[in-house]
């Protein structure tokens, strides 16, 4: 199959290169990318791109998803994350392509400690949540053949993430504040990119497949206890850390210009039976990809 991924260079985009590659021929674009249009702010440039390859998959890994940023560019960030979104599923119903996507737990509100299932209403506390939820409503309704999934936490080897900041704060300071009371699961882009490779092979051919999926790695932890694990298991690498204490504080000493839910398990159940696949625990990915950084 021939597939067409836009964000190339994201955390998950640069996973999907890897994944994606045995399925077929991919052209992985980005939104500054010389040939082809790949810039969401250009929705129908991205149209012209599609209208030129014909793909049969179009993977978007890109969005705008800088979450505090985004309540100062509410408009721009709804053209990247739901009207360019929206003209791919146009275009990949005109084709009869699949359109594969990637949502968040900030489409929910936070509320409770039961982990989330597709069907629970939303209420999305931020402008990215309420983009991202745009989006996924919009391929929704296109009609088009569809893998949406929504999924938490991102990390990679490859470029900025929490888990790099804890590091490299811990070498700095003696004493850190980490929040304690939002929950979810830290999950690998290598783990989202290998996923959506599986399940895209399953539904390419049954159109009864198309949905949401939530897609986590399994376990909870809260940001201290994700910060927590990091720092440990780097000194257990022998890396030379200043820190001797990591404090949790509540959410509410920390603000920020975007709410975030305290919320923010998903349940996996019907990614799971859907399409017989187990994501493991989240240490396992956090502690590899710590390897691969520290272990150079
Ligand atoms: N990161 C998370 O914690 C998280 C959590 C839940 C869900 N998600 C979702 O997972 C998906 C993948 O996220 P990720 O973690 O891989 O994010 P990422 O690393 O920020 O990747 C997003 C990519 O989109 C690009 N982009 C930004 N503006 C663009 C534009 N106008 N045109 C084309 N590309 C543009 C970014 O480029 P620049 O880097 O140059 O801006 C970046 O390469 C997204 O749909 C995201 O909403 C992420």
């Amino acid at each position: 199959m021939n597939i067409l991924l836009f964000g190339k260079n994201g955390q998950v985009g640069w996973e999907l290169q890897r994944a994606l590659a045995p399925l077929g021929p991919v052209t992985a674009v980005d939104f500054d990318s010389a040939e082809l249009c790949g810039d969401f702010i250009n929705p129908e440039g991205l149209a012209e791109t599609v209208r030129r390859l014909k793909p049969a998959v179009i993977v978007n890994a890109a969005a705008h998803t800088a979450v505090d940023k985004a309540e100062a560019e509410p408009e721009r960030c709804r053209t990247i994350n739901a009207h360019a979104p929206a003209v791919l599923a146009r275009e990949a119903g005109n084709l009869g392509a699949w359109l594969v996507h990637y949502s968040t737990d900030y489409v929910f509100d936070g509320c409770g400690d039961r982990p989330r299932l597709e069907t629970d209403p939303t209420g999305p506390l931020s402008v990215y949540g309420a983009t991202k939820l745009e989006g996924e409503q919009l391929i929704r309704d296109s009609g088009c053949n569809h893998l949406i999934f929504r999924t938490s936490w991102v990390y990679a080897a490859r470029g900025a993430n929490f888990a790099r900041t804890m590091l490299r704060l811990a070498r700095e300071r003696e004493r850190l504040t980490v929040i304690d009371d939002q929950i979810g699961a830290p999950t690998g882009a290598d783990l989202i990119a290998d996923v959506t490779a599986h399940a895209l092979r399953a539904a390419c051919g049954r159109p009864d497949l198309r949905g949401l999926y939530h897609l986590v790695a399994a376990g909870e932890t809260s940001w201290h206890g994700y910060a927590t694990a990091v720092i440990e298991f780097a000194r257990g690498l022998g890396e030379d850390l200043q820190v001797r204490e990591i404090e949790p504080i509540p959410t509410r000493e920390f603000p920020t210009p975007a709410t975030r839910p305290l919320n923010s398990r998903l349940d996996t159940g019907k990614l799971r039976s859907t399409f017989g696949l187990e994501p493991p625990h989240w240490r396992q990915g956090v502690e590899r990809m710590l390897t691969e950084i520290l272990r150079r």
